[in-house]
């Protein structure tokens, strides 16, 4: 069976942690479409090495400039796919990942031209869906608080705003690119938005 990747995007806070487990949960079932799947859930940046460096420089215990960060990004990403993704997709896995390279397009373009971004990480992987979860600025920085104090350099209301505006034009440019792109409200329940997501990846899977 052939695997199929899955990318789960949005602004910090949209809640893309919580769905990706719920997906995860929904797709091992028997009834799930397509499936039932062997789920594998990861995240970006990775748990390698690259991704440790960056999760450092983003908490600011690490002194890394913006205009270094697509690189280890895009480094990051390689690994990833090398390392992790790959082998689970040619096992037929369902590989779900939280982030990929539109959030380079969109958080990487506010210190670097967009197309410059779209160039690096050009040669990667297209996923089978990206499921963007659209959620308002003010909605996000309401759960960022709940959940504590802001964690790195993005998740300020002023920074959110720009990488909202940011995600619109990625997203744009990977959709005229070919890219399989479902906008869905992430507003409400975690449990209704699970059912929008859902009724998305049942249409790629099925
Ligand atoms: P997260 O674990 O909250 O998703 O944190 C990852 C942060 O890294 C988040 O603020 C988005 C950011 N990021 C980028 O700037 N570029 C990227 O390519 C990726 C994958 C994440």
């Amino acid at each position: 069976m052939r695997g199929r990747f899955i990318a789960i995007e949005g602004l910090d806070g949209s809640g893309g942690t919580t769905q990706i487990a719920l997906l995860a949960e929904a797709l091992r079932q028997p009834g799930a479409p397509g499936g039932p799947w062997t789920v594998h859930t990861t995240a970006e940046p990775s748990t390698g090495p690259i991704g440790r460096m960056i999760r450092e420089a983003l908490g600011g215990r690490l002194d890394l400039g913006d205009g270094v960060l697509p690189y280890l990004f895009a480094a990051d990403r390689q690994d990833h796919l090398e390392r992790e993704v790959e082998p689970a997709l040619a096992a037929g896995h369902a590989v779900l990942t939280d982030r990929y390279y539109a959030s380079s397009l969109a958080y990487q373009s506010l210190a670097a031209p967009l197309g410059f971004v779209a160039g690096l990480n050009a040669r990667f992987r297209a996923p089978d869906l990206t499921v963007f979860l659209d959620l308002p600025v003010e909605a996000c920085v309401e759960r960022i608080l709940k959940r504590g104090a802001p964690r790195d350099r993005f998740e300020t209301e002023g920074t959110l705003r720009e990488i909202s505006a940011a995600y619109g034009a990625a997203l744009a440019l990977l959709a005229d690119r070919g890219d399989r792109i479902a906008h869905v409200d992430a507003s409400g329940t975690p449990a209704q938005v699970h059912a929008r997501v859902m009724e998305q990846v049942a249409a790629c899977l099925s």
